[in-house]
């Protein structure tokens, strides 16, 4: 029992401290301008501050903690995923795509300002990721700063989130099968988890005998993680999670809660979560953290 309190107080205090760290430097890197681009800021302000769970950032500094990385770099680094994540959702609400009227608990972007700044907010976070990356605060090596560059461009992009956001619009026209709809969530929600821990483990110089366990284990929490949302969609809470819930059935989208139904697809995600921890058997305590946050991934209610 003692261990398991424990363990929870160390995911509450990881989630608790990361997400200080992110709404610091995203309030460092937004000031606001003294001309008419302050809507712009002031919209990507509103997105990117507060609200979000910063999955993705406490993925980059556990790993990136493992192997003895400066934790100010790994919080920036943070930063530049939660910066696409972000945008990411902001484009994800829109009209044109899903439609959603609440995220966070707050109107979406477009509700509040207008799809026009909502374009370009997205827009000019996804320029912002790529442009913390590029500092020299993140490392004094070019070496690391490009590998970190190229890691999550290659997870954006067509290979990555917005491929898979691409697979998500067609899937209401075609009929998907499980391999497909793996596929699918790989692209759109679990590059952008990977690519959250390879730059951790690139940010500590990680050895390759240490990065392979790693990847396993982000294939599995990236794919049990868009479970946990389809779930969510499936039964979750709206109050809690602070989004529309029921759209997914609505808007015709396959996923493993419709393919499987939900009881099954619950017990895909947790049994994903166990391969998950199982990857992690090489690290010690000082894994924990992830193991954890595997943990978190799917029983969450937010
Ligand atoms: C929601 O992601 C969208 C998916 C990729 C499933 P999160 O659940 O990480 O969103 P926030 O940022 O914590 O709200
Ligand atoms: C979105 O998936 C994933 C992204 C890449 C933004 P969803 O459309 O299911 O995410 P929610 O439910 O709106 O957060
Ligand atoms: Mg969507
Ligand atoms: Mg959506
Ligand atoms: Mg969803």
């Amino acid at each position: 029992m003692t261990i398991v309190r424990d363990r929870s107080a160390l995911l509450k205090d990881g989630l608790a401290r990361i997400q200080g760290e992110v709404d610091a430097c995203f309030d460092a890197l937004l000031p606001m301008p003294d001309d008419t681009r302050r809507r712009l800021v002031e919209a990507m302000r509103y997105a990117a501050i507060g609200g979000g769970k910063r999955v993705r950032p406490l993925l980059l500094s556990a790993t990136a903690r493992l192997f003895g990385a400066d934790r100010q770099a790994a919080v920036r680094a943070g930063c530049a995923v939660e910066s696409i994540h972000v945008y990411s959702l902001i484009h994800d609400d829109l009209p044109c795509m899903d439609d959603d009227a609440l995220r966070h608990g707050k109107p979406t972007l477009h509700r509040k300002f207008d799809e026009a700044t909502a374009v370009l907010a997205g827009d000019s976070l996804h320029a912002l990721a790529f442009e913390i990356l590029s500092m020299p605060e993140i490392s004094g090596a070019p070496d690391v700063r490009a590998d970190l560059v190229a890691t999550l461009a290659g997870a954006s992009g067509m290979h990555g989130m917005a491929g898979g956001q691409m697979m998500d619009i067609v899937v209401g026209q075609s009929q998907y099968d499980l391999p497909a709809i793996t596929r699918l969530q790989q692209l759109k929600t679990g590059a952008l988890l990977a690519a959250a821990v390879e730059m951790g483990a690139i940010l500590g110089r990680a050895h390759e005998d240490s990065r392979a366990p790693l990847r396993f284990y982000s294939r599995d929490i990236g794919l049990a993680f868009q479970i946990a949302d389809d779930l969510l969609d499936h039964q979750g809470d709206e109050a809690k999670a602070g989004k529309a819930l029921r759209k997914d059935d609505a808007q015709g989208k396959q996923t493993f809660v419709s393919l499987m139904g939900a009881d099954a697809a619950r017990a895909q995600a947790r049994a994903l979560i166990d391969q998950a921890v199982g990857h992690l058997d090489q690290f010690g305590a000082e894994a924990d953290m992830l193991r954890e946050l595997a943990r978190f991934i799917v029983e969450r209610d937010r």
